[in-house]
């Protein structure tokens, strides 16, 4: 899709230059042909999916449209040619840079509006020159004015707001009917989702503390990070708990002066100790302290996060693991690879912390007995995607963001891709040799650290190679998966992940729009309890999106229109590049007000986000400058 996006902006290109051209009958022939070009492009991508060209169809072909009727045959002065191109230029810059979402309506007005101003300016143009130009500079200025003034956050705002809500689309018409009577807007009758804790009361059976503070901290390998920690370290300690535990963390803040929360990522606990600043709970401040509850259902590799100003926050170190261990003893080695890129003056150093070791980005040793079994838990902690290349043994990826898979195989030759914030288990028998995990592939930082696990804890890593990636769509076998691509579904959603220009909170930068909206304007995913939910994700953009849902586990059903054939994949931070097309399927059966968000962090911070929301449940905090709390 991206080969589709790319020949089509390139031969809008040629085609509005063409327009430029003194000599009619080349222009038009070039024109022509990239006119024709263009229109095979889209078709090309209405094939992939019809959300994926709808943009194109609706606005960028009729704007080349009317240029080709305008321009050449009727205008044969070569004057008006160039300021017909002018104008199909500008309708076409508007429909292409400025982020559009269906139904295109607003877009179409603004188009004809453009259409019919500038060509009433146009005609002017010969007559009052500097009158002309007045009014065209006028208006940009007003306009873009405007569109920063209105891109202002307030100072208070409820995240969940009730009355911008998707619906979906139901299977069957009687469910829409029935869904459309939800109402909007809030009542006294709504469930305040800070009552929906863990168990408030009982004695925790692991209990810890977190302190966020700032540190100096030396990386292993000498470098000095100005780090945001728990406890002093960062990663912050790993934290191990056992299924079906009460876990009680108390989060004390002593100097972070934003404000820090700590968010569960990928475990599933009730809403209130989900830990989003502005969302489930006020920022704790310098000097207070915030108590979380809960008891793990899943086992898995997990981590915990602040999410206040989190874009900053976790990339400063305010981070760590999170392991939930099967209730029965297992007989492993069980060691987490905690990788991240730290702020190290003029780019960011990528290392990695060895079964809660400091970070290193060098060689981090181990001593692992041939003959054991090793369970090796990846955690890529940062914004970007990464690949890993094991070497040393055949292992298998045993699980995916804290969800086992179903019949893994064997894996060798094959490189692993971790989502950015993702996770992926592996499991191998300790050979008699050494096993390398390298980071092989990485746009976060700067360096390829190593895990080296020998028999002695000594020895030099190999050359790190690349290999194909494994594909978890076609990986282990089916079997276990409650629903699937022939359930019933009671909501459909679809989220085109796009990009444009424009202003986000007062600032001019390289949108990152879910259907061409930036937070608070993207609609919430609205649901009731028990829903079987479908959601599509399109990435029309040219950039990766990991995209995280929180509370709940996603299965992925299909991707680019192949369903997955391999284990249910169950996700909780999907990875949709640039062209890609993902159906995920989730049960609505976590009640409460959730986060759904790119985790690039940054593009989260930048607007990339929205709310999953179950009817009849309301928050009573807010964020904004005035309130403290800015999740992002
Ligand atoms: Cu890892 Cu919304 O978070
Ligand atoms: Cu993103």
């Amino acid at each position: 899709m991206e080969v589709q996006l790319i020949i089509g902006y390139a031969t809008s290109a040629v085609f509005l230059v063409s327009n430029c051209l003194a000599r009619l009958r080349w222009a038009m022939a070039i024109a022509v042909v990239a006119a024709l070009l263009r229109v095979g492009s889209v078709g090309l991508l209405w094939a992939v999916d019809w959300n994926a060209a709808a943009d194109h169809v609706v606005l960028v072909l009729p704007a080349m449209l009317a240029a080709i009727l305008l321009a050449p045959p009727l205008l044969p002065a070569a004057r008006w040619r160039r300021r017909t191109a002018v104008l199909a230029a500008v309708l076409q810059c508007y429909a292409t840079f400025v982020p559009q979402a269906p139904p295109y309506l607003f877009t179409l007005q603004m188009m004809a509006l453009v259409l019919l101003l500038g060509g009433a300016l146009l005609r002017g143009l010969d007559d009052r020159p500097r009158v002309v130009l007045a009014v065209f500079v006028i208006s940009a200025l007003l306009g873009t004015a405007g569109a920063w003034a209105t891109s202002r956050l307030p100072g208070r705002l409820s995240m969940a707001n009730h009355g911008n809500i998707d619906l979906g689309a139901a299977q069957d018409p009687a469910h829409t009917a029935m869904a459309m009577t939800t109402r909007t807007g809030t009542t006294s009758r709504d469930i305040d989702i800070s009552t929906l804790t863990g168990p408030p009361t009982g004695k925790p059976d692991k209990a810890f503390t977190l302190t966020a503070q700032r540190t100096r901290i030396r990386l292993a390998s000498g470098q000095q990070v100005e780090a945001w920690t728990y406890n002093g370290t960062t990663p912050g300690p790993e934290l191990r708990v056992k299924e079906g535990e009460l876990v009680q963390v108390t989060l004390v803040n002593r100097d972070i002066s934003e404000g820090v929360t700590l968010h569960w990522h990928g475990l599933d606990v009730p809403n209130a100790e989900d830990g989003v600043a502005g969302l489930t709970q006020d920022a704790i401040h310098p000097g207070q302290r915030h108590v979380y509850r809960f008891v793990p259902r899943q086992v898995g590799t997990f981590w915990y996060h602040s999410h206040q100003v989190s874009d900053t926050q976790v990339r400063r170190g305010l981070f760590g693991a999170l392991v939930v261990e099967p209730a029965a003893p297992q007989a492993v080695e069980d060691l987490t690879a905690v990788v991240h890129s730290y702020p190290t003056g003029s780019h960011n150093t990528t290392s990695l912390a060895l079964a809660g070791a400091a970070p290193s980005s060098g060689v981090s040793r181990r001593a692992v007995k041939p003959g054991t079994r090793v369970r090796l838990r990846i955690l890529n902690a940062d914004n970007e995607w990464r690949g890993y290349t094991v070497t040393g043994a055949p292992f298998k990826l045993a699980a995916i963001d804290g969800a086992d898979l179903h019949g893994p195989t064997d894996i060798t030759g094959k490189s692993l891709r971790v989502a950015g914030a993702g996770r992926n288990d592996i499991t191998f028998t300790m050979p008699s040799g050494p096993v390398q995990l390298a980071v092989s592939d990485d746009e976060n930082g700067v360096g390829n650290p190593i895990a080296l696990l020998t028999p002695d804890g000594a020895g030099k890593p190999a050359p790190i190679t690349v290999n194909p990636y494994l594909d978890p769509t076609t990986y282990g076998t089916p079997g276990g998966a409650p629903f699937g691509p022939g359930s019933h579904f009671d909501r459909r959603f679809t989220l085109l992940l796009g990009q444009g220009f424009g202003f986000f909170d007062g600032g001019f930068l390289l949108q990152r729009t879910i259907n061409g909206a930036l937070f608070p304007n993207v609609p919430s995913l609205m649901v009731r309890k028990g829903d079987l939910v479908k959601v599509t994700f399109l990435n029309r953009s040219f950039s990766e999106h990991p995209m995280h849902l929180h509370g709940h586990h996603m299965l992925v059903l299909s991707r680019d229109g192949r369903p997955a054939t391999g284990s249910p994949w169950w996700t909780d931070t999907l990875q949709v590049s640039p062209g890609e097309h993902y159906e995920v399927a989730f049960r609505a059966d976590n009640p409460g007000l959730w986060m759904d968000h790119c985790h690039n962090l940054q593009h989260a911070s930048q607007g990339m986000s929205m709310h999953l929301m179950y009817e009849g449940y309301r928050t009573p905090y807010q964020v904004g400058t005035a309130t403290g709390n800015n999740p992002e």
